[in-house]
């Protein structure tokens, strides 16, 4: 592969359903390749984690979730070698993964203020370094002009395992049942709202994980990283 340092505003897209293990996948590959890892999927998890706070209801007080999100400050930082997301100061990336959380966030992900709010500051994080961005949406309207664009999937059941190994690993009372079928509700809403539905761009490269351990998904997408960059 090129020499990364000079590749400012260099983009990866990783885009896919939850649980298709994005995360995991994105934070590898923004290490190997030294770009920022940015995980967009927190920052709705954190507008939801604040309407909750502020006790607003997702179908009544859209407009007030919209102006909401327009104030919050996010930054992501790594402390302890690990990416935190700070909102307004706050370190909220343990509070933003609760189950509770997480069902409000696919909702709240669907106003469209909310959206507009978001996707101006994801392209304003990336527009001084090269980064991993995962998300719903990053190939098909934050970045469609990525320079790499991966689609992520595994089957629902696969997913859902994974999902609830990782809640279970947290001391999360949840049954495999409970994960399978908020997971699905969670997938056909991001799949099947108006604005910036989960789909994968035209251009993407679709990757099914079912049965990849994550270091052969993250050395599949450091060959297409390296190819493009010998294109380039
Ligand atoms: O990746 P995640 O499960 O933490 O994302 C939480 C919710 O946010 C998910 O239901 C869909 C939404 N989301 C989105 O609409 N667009 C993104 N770029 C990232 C997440």
């Amino acid at each position: 592969m090129k020499n990364t340092t000079d590749q400012t505003g260099c983009m990866v897209a990783i885009d896919g359903p939850a649980g298709a293990g994005k995360s995991t996948v994105a934070k590898a590959v923004a290490d190997r390749a030294g770009f920022t890892y940015i995980d967009t999927g927190a920052m709705y998890r954190a507008v939801a984690y604040r309407a909750l706070q502020a006790g607003l209801q997702v179908g009544e007080d859209d407009d007030a979730i919209g102006s909401m999100a327009g104030e919050l400050a996010f930054e992501f930082v790594t402390l302890d070698g690990s990416r935190q997301l700070m909102v307004d100061g706050e370190d909220v990336s343990v509070v933003i993964r609760t189950p509770e959380v997480g069902a409000l966030s696919s909702p709240v992900s669907a106003i469209g203020e909310v959206r507009e709010h978001l996707v101006a500051a994801q392209r304003q994080m990336a527009e001084s370094v090269p980064v991993v961005m995962e998300g719903r949406d990053i190939g098909t309207v934050v970045f469609p002009d990525a320079q790499l664009k991966i689609f992520l999937t595994a089957s629902a059941q696969e997913r859902a395992r994974r999902r609830y190994e990782e809640l279970v690993a947290k001391g999360e009372q949840v049954t495999y049942e409970d994960v399978l079928a908020a997971q699905r509700e969670r997938d056909d809403r991001d799949r099947s709202r108006e604005l910036a539905p989960l789909r994968p761009a035209d251009d993407a490269v679709q990757l099914d994980t079912d049965g990849l351990n994550a270091e052969q998904v993250v050395e599949r997408i450091m060959q297409f990283l390296s190819d493009q960059g010998e294109d380039r």
